[in-house]
């Protein structure tokens, strides 16, 4: 039964009534004492009307009542079921979702989030974004949510948050969840872990800066190599005339001596700069590192340094000058001997790589290691941590350029303390690409 039918039946009953008392009446009136009978019996029947009507209206509405309540539990089932699928989806996705009140406390939160922090989502509902993150970062988020508040747009940052020893870059976007009169209510955010992205993005950074260093270098190292060479020609002219031991002698001596460490620092970085004059295109890297290891192991004797050289035989070669590759492993090698000032051990190892494709050579000390904010500084040009004459810093850096060269890499882990990392002291990595069909 519609309500349309629903209204009618109610306006027949109504009519049927209206017309059994506008009759019966003057019906009765007229008809004197046959009147009041047929009064009785119209009155019988608009009661019968009445009452079968009145029926009706409530079987209807029962009718209804059951239909409407059938309805909503329909309704709130699928509702209930949809909010659970919205649950779990955000439950289950590895990205940081959480939503803030005007004033910076956290109104709700997925277990991701809350399990990053180590914690449980309700031990963190009510409490302030400072209880998760840095008080600066904190500060940084509560900003962006007035400016959400304000201005009712979504804003996005990145920022980097901390758990224990661990850094992650989160790009964020912080939303506004507004009510049915668009007032906003609360701030949604959503937040991404980019911590490769942004490595890759330094790395890249890093790459062009050193490129672009190279050919600076290159450019300047050109324009005083003749200069310089000039100078110590004539420095060596007049050290011939002054008698050994006089004041301008010793006078010159220093101004030699510096001299000749700036000739140094210029030959560094043009042999950078001359990187594709390299003579031969491959080499036995087991013989090249032989080379070094014999002109550096007298003096590695004297600072009771002990080298092990465990070689890979039947290696095929390598892509890469072997002169060049010399001065990459004489570089590794004096740097972990100046690492191991009191004696240590110094491990240098060849191997082929699983693939075959490669040969790895690894140079390993456990000297004093590299501190962690250096990482990220030790190949650019000029970095160096030794004293003013020990070290031009150019080392690491002309050592990239080779081996990146001839499509090679090397990498360095290093560990200033002993650690959950690893023991104290520094490995290079270097991997170079391994002449096809080739073994010796
Ligand atoms: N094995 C190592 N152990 C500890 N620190 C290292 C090691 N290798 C490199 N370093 C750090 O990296 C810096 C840069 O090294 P790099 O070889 O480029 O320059 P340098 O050795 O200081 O000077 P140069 O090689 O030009 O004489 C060093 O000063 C040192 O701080
Ligand atoms: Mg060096």
């Amino acid at each position: 039964m519609t309500p349309h039918t629903h209204r009618s039946l109610l306006l027949c009953i109504s009519l049927i009534s209206v017309l059994c008392l506008a009759v019966g009446l003057p019906l009765s009136f007229r008809l004197g004492e046959d009147g009041s009978s047929h009064l009785f019996w119209f009155w019988c029947i608009a009661t019968v009307c009445v009452l079968i009507g009145v029926g009706a209206i409530l079987l209807y509405e029962e009718m209804r009542l059951g239909k409407l309540q059938q309805q909503v539990a329909r309704q709130t089932e699928e509702l209930k079921k949809s909010e659970e699928k919205y649950r779990s989806l955000v439950e289950s996705t590895e990205d940081f979702i959480f939503t803030v009140d005007a004033t910076g406390h956290f109104q709700s939160l997925n277990s991701f989030t809350a399990n990053f922090f180590g914690g449980t989502p309700s031990q963190f509902i009510g409490e302030p974004l400072s209880v998760l993150f840095s008080e600066e970062v904190a500060a940084q988020q509560l900003r962006l949510v007035r400016v959400v508040f304000e201005f009712r747009k979504s804003v996005r940052d990145e920022f980097m948050v901390t758990t224990g020893e661990h850094q992650a870059w989160l790009s964020a976007n912080f939303m506004p969840v507004k009510d049915e009169q668009g007032k906003v209510v609360s701030v949604l955010c959503i937040a991404r872990d980019i911590t490769e992205n942004k490595k890759l993005e330094n790395q890249l950074v890093n790459t062009e800066k050193l490129a672009s260093m190279g050919t600076l270098a290159a450019g300047v190292a050109h324009e005083l190599n003749n200069p310089l060479g000039v100078m110590l020609g004539f420095t060596d002219l007049l050290l011939e005339k002054l008698a050994k031991g006089s004041q301008d002698y010793e006078d010159l001596k220093i101004i030699e001596r510096h001299s000749l460490h700036c000739k140094e620092v210029v030959e560094n970085l043009l042999s950078f700069a001359r990187q594709e004059e390299g003579v031969s295109e491959y080499c036995d890297i087991n013989e090249a590192i032989n080379n070094i290891i014999n002109v550096v192991r007298h003096s590695l004797e004297m600072k009771n340094i002990d080298l092990r050289f465990d070689v890979a035989p039947h290696l095929p070669r390598v892509g890469g000058d072997s002169r060049q590759m010399q001065q990459v492993f004489l570089n590794l090698v004096n740097n972990a001997a100046a690492a191991m000032k009191g004696g240590g051990i110094l491990e240098i190892k060849t191997a082929l790589s699983p693939g075959q494709d490669k040969v790895l050579i690894t140079v390993r000390d456990n000297g004093h290691g590299i501190k962690e904010e250096h990482m990220e500084n030790i190949f650019d040009p000029f970095f160096t941590t030794k004293s003013e004459g020990e070290g031009t810093g150019l080392g690491l850096f002309v050592s990239h350029g080779i081996v990146t060269k001839y499509g090679g890499t090397i990498v360095c882990e290093s560990s200033s303390q002993d650690g959950p990392q690893g023991p104290q002291g520094t490995v290079f990595t270097v991997t170079l690409k391994a002449k096809e069909g080739d073994e010796l």
